[in-house]
C-alpha cells in the first residue's frame, strides 16, 4: 500500500480541484438493476465464473477493460467511412500510417485482436526448448508462448510484488533476472523478450523509459528480439510523463515513440489505448520476420489490407489510437483508477498503489484471510462484489494462474488479486462511488464469506469457462 503522505497527485484543468471527464455524453446505454436475490440465482446458474454471466444481468462491468470503451464521435464517424474492399481499402491506408506513425515501425499487419498477433509472432520466434522472459506474460501471451512448446518465465522487478512501496514504476524489468536467464539458457535458447507496458497481470503498473533502456540493450547485445507489448502503451507514457525525469515537458507520443524505437516488434490489442471494440495489429521492423508471419497473417487471418478487420474498424482503430494519446483524455484516466484505488484504501480494502493506468487490483487473500488459496479467496471476493452489488471483476489469482505439479496436487499462484478494469469513457464517478459503497457493504459481512471448488476445467485457461461450487 502507498503509505499516507506518498503521493502521485494529479491536478483538474487550469489549477481546479476537480478533474472532470473530457467529452460529454451523447448516446446512452440503460443498465437494468437487479436486486440480491436475482442476483444469487443468476451466479449460481453461471456456476459462480462471472465470464459465464449475460451482460445485461451485471450493473457495473469491471471485467475487463478491452474492448468495452466508448467510442467517440469521429470513431463513429469513421464508421460510415469505412472501405469494404477486399484488397487496397483506403481505410487500411489511413490505420497502416497512423499505426506506423506512433509505432516508428516498417512493417504493419492487422489482425482482429491481439492474441491473434501474439499467435502470429510466437508461432515464428516459439517452439519446443525456446524460453521467452517478460516482466509478466499476459495470460493470452503465455498461451500462446507454451502452444508452441516453448516456456515463458516472468522477470518482474520484486517491488512489484510489495503492496506497501511506492516505487513509481513497479511493471519494470528485473534486468539482473533477465542477464542470468540469457546466460543460463543461452541467447540462441531466447525465442524474444517482451515488454508489457503496462504491466497488466502485474498491476497495470508501468515501466520507465529507462527499464526499457536497459532491457533493449541487452537484448541488442545478444541480439535477441525485444517484443512491446503495447496495448497500454499511452497510459505508460503518461505515467514517465508524469514521474520520469526529463519527459515532463514531452507528449505522450513522443514518450511512446522512443520506448518503440528501443523495439523490434509490436503487438497490440486495439481494444485498449485504441478504444475501439476490436481490432489489432502487429508491428515489425525485420523484412524476413515481416514475410513469414504475412504468410500466416494471410493463411489465418485475412488477406494483407484487412487481417481480421472490416473497413470500418480499421477507420475507428485509426481515429481512436490518436484519441487514445490525448493528453486531457489521459489526464482524466489516470485520475479516475486513482480516485477509485483512494475511496477503497478510505475504506480499509487491500488496494495496490499507487493505482495502475487501467484498473484497480484488490488483495483478496488479505481481505479473506481466513479462506486458504486453495479455496479461491479471490473468486470468493469477485462473486461477493457480484451478488451484493452486481459489480463484475475479475480474479486473477490462483484460479487464472494456479497450476498443478507432477501429482496433481493444486500449486497456487503467488497473489490472489481481484481486478476491477475501468472500461474506457464509460462510467462516471458516481458509479465509481457506487462500486466503493458495495465494498463497504462486502467488507462489513467479510466474516461469513466461503471459499470455492473447480468442479469442472479445461485444460488452457480454465478461468474463462471453469465451474465452481460455493463450500
Ligand atoms: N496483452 C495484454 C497485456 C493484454 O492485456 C491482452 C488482453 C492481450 C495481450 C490480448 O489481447 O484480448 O485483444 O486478444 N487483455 C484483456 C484483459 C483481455 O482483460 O486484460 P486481445
Amino acid at each position: 500500500m502507498l503509505p499516507d503522505g506518498v503521493s502521485f497527485a494529479v491536478k483538474g484543468h487550469m489549477g481546479f480541484k476537480t478533474i472532470i471527464e473530457p467529452f460529454r455524453v451523447k448516446s446512452v446505454e440503460p443498465i437494468r438493476l437487479t436486486t440480491t436475490v436475482e442476483r444469487k440465482e443468476y451466479l449460481r446458474a453461471a456456476d459462480y465464473n462471472p465470464f459465464r454471466l449475460d451482460s445485461r444481468k451485471v450493473i457495473i462491468d469491471l471485467l475487463t477493460d478491452s474492448g468495452t470503451g466508448a467510442m467517440s464521435t469521429n470513431q463513429w464517424a469513421g464508421v460510415m467511412l469505412g472501405d469494404e474492399a477486399y484488397a487496397g481499402s483506403p481505410s487500411w491506408n489511413r490505420m497502416e500510417e497512423v499505426v506506423g506513425s506512433v509505432t516508428g515501425m516498417k512493417f504493419i499487419l492487422p489482425t482482429h485482436q491481439g492474441r491473434a498477433a501474439e499467435r502470429i509472432l510466437y508461432t515464428q520466434l516459439g517452439g519446443t526448448g525456446k524460453i521467452f522472459i517478460s516482466n509478466t506474460h499476459f495470460d493470452t501471451t503465455r498461451a500462446n508462448i507454451e502452444y508452441t512448446g516453448a516456456r515463458a518465465i516472468d522477470a518482474v522487478i520484486q517491488e512489484s510484488f510489495d503492496d506497501d512501496s511506492a516505487y513509481p514504476f513497479k511493471g519494470n524489468m528485473d534486468v539482473n533476472k533477465l542477464e542470468s536467464l540469457v546466460s543460463s539458457h543461452g541467447p540462441e535458447m531466447i525465442g524474444a523478450v517482451i515488454l508489457t507496458v503496462t504491466n497488466n497481470s502485474g498491476g497495470g503498473q508501468p515501466v520507465s523509459m529507462q527499464n526499457a533502456r536497459e532491457v533493449s540493450a541487452i537484448c541488442r547485445t545478444h541480439e535477441i528480439p525485444l517484443v512491446l507489448d503495447c496495448c497500454r502503451v499511452a497510459e505508460n507514457a503518461y505515467f514517465i510523463k508524469l514521474r520520469e525525469k526529463g519527459y515532463e515537458s514531452s507528449t505522450c507520443r513522443e514518450i511512446a515513440l522512443e520506448m518503440f524505437g528501443l523495439a523490434d516488434a509490436a503487438i497490440m490489442s486495439a481494444k485498449k489505448d485504441a478504444m475501439v471494440n476490436m481490432g489489432g495489429f502487429l508491428a515489425l521492423r525485420d523484412q524476413s520476420l515481416a514475410d513469414a508471419c504475412t504468410q500466416v497473417l494471410i493463411i489465418t487471418e485475412g488477406f494483407t489490407t484487412y487481417g481480421g478487420l472490416s473497413g470500418r474498424d480499421m477507420e475507428a482503430i485509426a481515429t481512436g489510437l490518436e484519441e487514445g494519446f490525448d493528453e486531457h483524455y489521459l489526464h482524466y484516466r489516470i485520475a479516475s483508477t486513482r480516485f477509485l484505488a483512494d475511496r477503497l484504501h478510505t475504506l480499509g480494502v487491500p488496494v495496490m498503489r499507487p493505482a495502475g493506468g487501467h484498473a484497480v487490483y484488490v488483495d483478496g487473500g488479505a481481505f479473506y484471510a481466513h479462506i486458504p488459496p486453495a479455496r479461491f479467496p479471490a473468486q470468493a471476493l469477485v462473486c461477493d462484489l457480484y451478488i451484493t452489488g452486481g459489480v463484475r471483476t475479475v480474479e486473477i489469482g490462483s484460479v487464472m494462474f494456479g497450476k498443478y505439479d507432477g501429482e496433481g496436487r493444486p500449486v497456487p499462484a503467488k497473489r490472489e488479486l481481484v481486478r476491477l478494469a475501468l472500461p474506457r469513457r464509460t462510467y462516471t464517478q458516481s458509479h465509481l462511488e457506487y462500486v466503493a459503497e458495495v465494498f463497504a457493504e462486502v467488507k462489513h459481512q467479510k466474516q461469513s464469506a466461503t471459499g470455492l471448488r473447480i468442479v469442472e476445467e479445461p485444460r488452457f485457461l480454465r478461468h474463462f469457462t471453469a465451474r465452481f461450487e460455493r463450500l
